[in-house]
């Protein structure tokens, strides 16, 4: 099968609108859209709803999204009375915008996109984040996850790493948005640790995590993530709690996206 490209001319009107235009024709193609829907998010979806619906509408045959970032993914329910469900809503409008089928990476609840109307593929960046880490030499190192639901994350990380994996659960509070950590010892000391998480977005979650493990006396402590929103001063504050490094996909692009996932998404594609 022949793959062609598509490119696509964004501009932003004077008012804040977006526009697009395909420089090419889609029509009888199953296109792929490939768009990840990081900062600015709205903007980035709606960018993706008027690609989606404009491939549909110029007779593209199917629709396939790709979105590395799935925006919105962690209100995946209504935690508190009268909250919108986010994603539930995103899903919505991708599948009124014409989207057949939609891929992921490391989406934050894969489980309940699986709920919607739309096929979604879910690809793990995780053995790639840990071939990363055994590649710099840290073959031995310990996984640690962010909660007990992601431990199947650092069951990926230990079949790479091989130096062990546990996890230590997180509480935030939903209204002020503080974290707090409750861990039960784990075999850390004197050992070099990976902390892996899908998201670090404020950096609270994983400046809790660092600073944990450096209290157990890990050795070196490194933060691993797919999805490196890095708001604000995050990058910072979890050098300052004591990390040795932070290393992320590009699936957000950022100063520490040092892993490629094109060959991931690619190899989906292809299937
Ligand atoms: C939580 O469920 C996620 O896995 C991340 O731990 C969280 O979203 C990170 O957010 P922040 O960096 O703002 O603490």
């Amino acid at each position: 099968m022949r793959a062609g490209v598509v490119p696509v001319e964004f501009k932003r009107f004077p008012d804040g609108e977006s526009y697009i235009r395909f420089d090419g024709t889609v029509e009888g193609a199953d296109v792929a859209i490939v768009q990840t829907t990081s900062p600015p998010q709205d903007e980035s979806l709606i960018q993706l709803f008027l690609m989606a619906d404009n491939a549909k509408d110029l007779k593209a045959r199917t629709v396939t999204a790709v979105i590395p970032y799935l925006a919105y993914a962690r209100q995946d329910k209504r935690f508190r009375p009268g909250e919108a469900f986010s994603i539930k809503t995103v899903m919505k409008l991708l599948g009124a915008c014409g989207v057949d089928r939609i891929i992921t990476v490391n989406s934050h609840n894969p489980s309940i996109l699986k709920a919607f109307a739309i096929p979604v593929e879910d690809l793990s960046a995780i053995p790639l984040l840990a071939e990363h880490f055994r590649g710099q030499g840290f073959k031995g190192a310990f996984s640690l996850s962010l909660g007990k639901k992601a431990l199947d994350v650092v069951v990926q990380a230990n079949d790479v790493l091989q130096g062990g994996y546990g996890y230590v659960s997180t509480r935030r509070d939903r209204v002020t948005g503080e974290v707090a950590i409750e861990a039960k010892p784990l075999p850390i000391k004197d050992n070099d640790v990976i902390i892996f998480d899908d998201i670090i977005s404020s950096g609270g979650t994983m400046v809790k995590a660092v600073e944990w493990a450096k209290e157990q006396r890990a050795r070196r402590v490194y933060a691993a993530c797919v999805h490196p929103l890095l708001i604000g001063d995050a990058q910072q504050r979890i050098l300052e709690g004591g990390a040795d490094g932070i290393v992320s996909t590009d699936c957000v692009p950022s100063p520490v996206s040092v892993v490629s996932v094109a060959q991931l998404i690619a190899d989906a594609l292809a299937r």
